[in-house]
């Protein structure tokens, strides 16, 4: 609970996954690390953005996170329920209340079902059997997205980036959830698009007071929609701070990194850009002690051996005595 005595609607405390994927002919099997000890809480209405390279476990998180696929270890609560323990009937009754939208919606839409039909599928899964009423539904949401009406009998194909996205956004609401995790909604978009689809998910964030877990490895984005922002590292979150404090002062030489490779708006503020040598590590075989020391400007002798611990939200050795 927070400070005003509100439960949070998400809260993900020390999730982990695995996998254990084949090498070869001659070789063991290995396990990858996915993600490991990741926690954080989310109330109605908030944005907790989720950023990190590509491979660092973003989109194994919104996979854990919308029950895609359980977790190899941790706790996941929806409005105080505790996924693990809940019987089959609680998970099923939980599964509407979080959706996802994905970066590419052709892989989510059927491109043989038009948008109308695709909008009122998961109402007729969750059991609402009035035809009328589910018709009725798909065109208001399609409204609530900025679909024209008439646009309810055509398929996917004959709409643009933008506009499928729209319908994935339209689809992943039609349940009524509280809770949406948006990997990587807008990376495939271009810029113009861009701007309107994030006007979008901030106005059916108020409307529907929605939770939102936002995936990008675009710090630019994360800036105009988070109030938080956690950033990952080879599946551990190396600093949780508010978006505030992560881009006025940010306390990880990861996250240092990443926002100095970020493009400033303002001309007048100059950022050294901090150019990270080396490359993501192979997951298979994480380095010992803190995963980012090799690449790390201010690596020392007890990063190579020891897990940093996390103080004040930044899990690192710097400042720690
Ligand atoms: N189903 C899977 N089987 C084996 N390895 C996987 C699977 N899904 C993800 N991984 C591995 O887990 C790591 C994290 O992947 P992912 O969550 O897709 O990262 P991101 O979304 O940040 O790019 C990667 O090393 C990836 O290869
Ligand atoms: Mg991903």
């Amino acid at each position: 609970m927070n400070a005003a005595g509100a439960a949070p609607l998400l809260l993900a405390q020390d999730l982990a996954r695995a996998y254990r994927v084949k090498r070869g002919w001659f070789k063991a099997p290995g396990v990858v690390q996915a993600l490991a000890g990741v926690s954080f809480s989310l109330m109605a209405g908030r944005t907790l953005a989720v950023v990190g390279e590509s491979g660092c476990g973003k989109s194994t998180l919104a996979r854990v996170l919308t029950m895609i696929e359980p977790p190899s270890a941790g706790r996941i609560e929806i409005d105080g329920v505790d996924l693990a323990h809940a019987d089959a009937a609680t998970r099923k009754a939980l599964r509407p209340r979080v959706q996802i939208v994905f970066q590419n919606p052709f892989g989510s839409l059927n491109p043989r079902q038009t948008i109308g039909l695709a909008l009122e599928e998961p109402l007729l899964c969750n059991g609402m059997q009035d035809k009328d009423q589910r018709r009725h539904a798909a065109f208001d949401m399609m409204r609530h997205v900025g679909l024209r009406a008439e646009w309810h009998g055509r398929y996917p194909h004959m709409f643009s980036g933008g506009q499928r996205q729209r319908i994935a956004i339209a689809r992943a609401l039609m349940t009524r959830p509280r809770i949406l995790v948006l990997d990587e909604p807008v990376s495939a978009l271009d810029v113009s698009i861009r701007a309107q689809l994030l006007n979008l998910l901030v106005d059916l964030q108020l409307e529907f007071g929605l939770a939102y877990v936002f995936i990008s490895h675009d710090l630019s984005v994360v800036r105009h929609v988070a109030d938080d922002v956690l950033v990952m590292y080879l599946g551990r979150a190396v600093e949780h701070a508010s978006r505030d404090a992560i881009f006025a002062a940010p306390a990880h030489p990861y996250t240092q990194a990443l926002l100095s490779a970020t493009p400033v708006a303002d001309p007048h503020v100059r950022r050294e850009r901090i150019v990270l040598h080396g490359e993501l590590p192979s997951p298979f075989d994480p380095p010992a002690g803190c995963g980012f020391h090799p690449r790390c400007p201010h690596v020392q002798e007890r990063c190579k051996v020891q897990a940093p611990p996390t103080l004040n939200g930044s899990a690192c050795w710097l400042g720690v005595p």
